[in-house]
């Protein structure tokens, strides 16, 4: 049987989340930062030189913490309609930015830590952005990562088959769970190297338009570094 390619689910996915953030007034995602981020993230004292980078940044509940490390912050994603969405008194703190997570329209080596959250099992193409996100961080810079696996409260949620791989969450946004051995993989296919990986647990309440009842996360969250040199 032949599948679409995943480029053109890509472009699908794309369009599904832009019209999701476009359907409502509300946040899709609230206001508060994801669970795992205050444990995990990294103190400024022990980045490199350099910005930081909210990659699919959705409608920035995100961006308060990692302002508060006092470093410039730039916060991009596909969807227009969720950067439209980012608060004012954010905004005027943040460079904004619409793009392809596999290709932003950035130099090299710019970024001293790099956030993706929530984002990795939504991607048909992980392991071209997680090199592009290689490509993007200063060597010695830190990735943030959480890539949940089978374990999640909203694996096999209204998830149908996707054509050829992963699975289609109401049958447009696509969705892909990975075992603890498989996200690993995926970083060091990227030439990233483990600094931590664990599991961490939280709730989240219903997400307007998206999943109607508060559930459960579980995720693996992962640090890696792009080695220096
Ligand atoms: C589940 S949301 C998470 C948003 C945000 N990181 C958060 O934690 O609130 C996934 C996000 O990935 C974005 N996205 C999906 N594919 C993308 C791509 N190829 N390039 C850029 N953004 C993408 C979507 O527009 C959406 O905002």
């Amino acid at each position: 049987m032949s599948h679409p390619p995943t480029t053109e689910i890509n472009a699908e996915n794309k369009s599904a989340w832009n019209q999701l953030y476009a359907s409502t007034p509300e946040s899709i995602w609230g206001r508060e930062p994801v669970g795992f981020l205050r444990r995990h993230l990294p103190a400024a004292s022990v980045l490199p030189p350099g910005a930081l980078l909210d990659a699919a940044a959705g409608e920035g509940r995100n961006l308060p913490p990692l302002l508060e490390l006092g470093r410039p912050v730039t916060a991009c994603d596909a969807a227009a309609a969720a950067l439209a969405k980012i608060p004012a008194a954010l905004r005027a703190r943040v460079t904004i930015l619409e793009c392809d997570l596999a290709q932003l329209p950035l130099g090299d080596a710019q970024f001293a830590f790099i956030l993706l959250s929530d984002v990795v099992e939504t991607l048909p193409e992980p392991a071209t952005v997680l090199t592009e996100m290689r490509r993007l961080l200063v060597p010695g810079g830190l990735l943030l990562v959480n890539i949940p696996g089978d374990d999640d409260g909203i694996a096999g949620i209204d998830m149908q088959p996707a054509p050829g791989h992963g699975w289609l969450y109401r049958g447009r946004y696509y969705y892909h769970f990975y075992g603890r051995a498989e996200a690993e993989a995926l970083l060091a296919a990227a030439g990233l190297a483990l600094v931590a990986s664990e599991v961490s647990a939280w709730d989240e309440p219903p997400h307007p338009q998206f999943r109607p009842e508060p559930h459960a996360h579980r995720s693996r969250v992962l640090l890696a570094r792009r080695p220096a040199g």
